[in-house]
């Protein structure tokens, strides 16, 4: 079912008690400033999860995930974490495919489709991210790029597996540049992508996927990307790192 969802990801940023207050104001603030029509989800790093876990505020749609698992169940792999492992300390959904993670960390579409089955074989939910760099903007490439990460990421999926999936768009030239898409370029590529997903799992699944824009977003320009068409709500960096303004951001969907 399509949702209007507002997701936090804090990247590595916060020390523990700083990100358990954060978490502790935006679920106060939520209770008494959101009407709740929307979710709203914050991705911490892995040592905030089990403690954040148990203030998270299902009632009032605010729920927790992971930024990264590896996609085997355990072993051998220092310093990594499972999704089973994940799951166990609370996490709901997880980021995959964040373009930082594939080009900081050499996550091919090939690593990423295995952490995608990972994730969904432990009941935790994708939040996978697509979204092309600039010169692929420029070049005008950007819908073949985007196109080929879904294929590669997440196409072998059975549509009810698919169904569990939230995608979301974040052009890397936009990601933490204060430089947003316009409301038209993201919504061109929103639709874009529903077209890809129309045409490989028909009208029904494509118009039931909640497709989110990330890159840049704030409370200044959160409203008017949001009411695009085919834009159902952000998946924010920066912004979600001071309450207030990750705030305003969920509030968008209060009217
Ligand atoms: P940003 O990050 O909002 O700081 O641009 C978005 C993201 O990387 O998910």
């Amino acid at each position: 079912m399509r949702k209007n969802i507002v997701a936090g990801n804090w990247k590595m940023n916060l020390n523990f008690e700083e990100g358990v207050s954060l978490f502790s104001e935006i679920v106060n603030m939520v209770k008494d400033e959101v009407i709740g029509k929307q979710e709203v989800i914050v991705c911490s790093p892995f040592i905030h999860l089990n403690t954040i876990s148990k203030l998270a505020d299902t009632a009032n749609n605010v729920s927790i995930g992971a930024q990264n698992i590896h996609q085997a169940e355990s072993g051998a792999y220092t310093g990594e974490i499972s999704a089973s492992q994940a799951k166990s300390v609370g996490a709901e959904y997880v980021i995959l495919g964040h373009s930082e993670r594939r080009a900081y960390f050499g996550e091919t579409d090939a690593i990423l489709a295995e952490k995608v089955d990972a994730a969904l074989k432990n009941s935790l939910f994708p939040i996978f991210c697509i979204g092309e760099t600039k010169d692929e903007r420029e070049s005008g490439r950007f819908f073949d790029v985007i196109k080929s990460q879904l294929e590669k990421g997440v196409f072998h999926l059975d549509a009810e597996h698919f169904g569990k999936l939230i995608l979301a768009y974040e052009p890397v030239w936009a990601i933490g540049t204060g430089l947003t898409a316009s409301p038209e370029q993201a919504q061109e590529v929103h639709a874009f992508i529903r077209q890809v997903l129309a045409d490989k799992y028909g009208a029904d699944v494509a118009e039931n996927t909640t497709i989110l824009y990330g890159g840049s977003c704030n409370p200044s320009n959160a409203a008017t990307l949001f009411s695009q068409k085919d834009i159902d709500g952000g998946l924010i960096g920066g912004a979600s790192l001071k309450s207030r303004d990750f705030l305003e951001i969920v509030k968008t969907f209060n009217s």
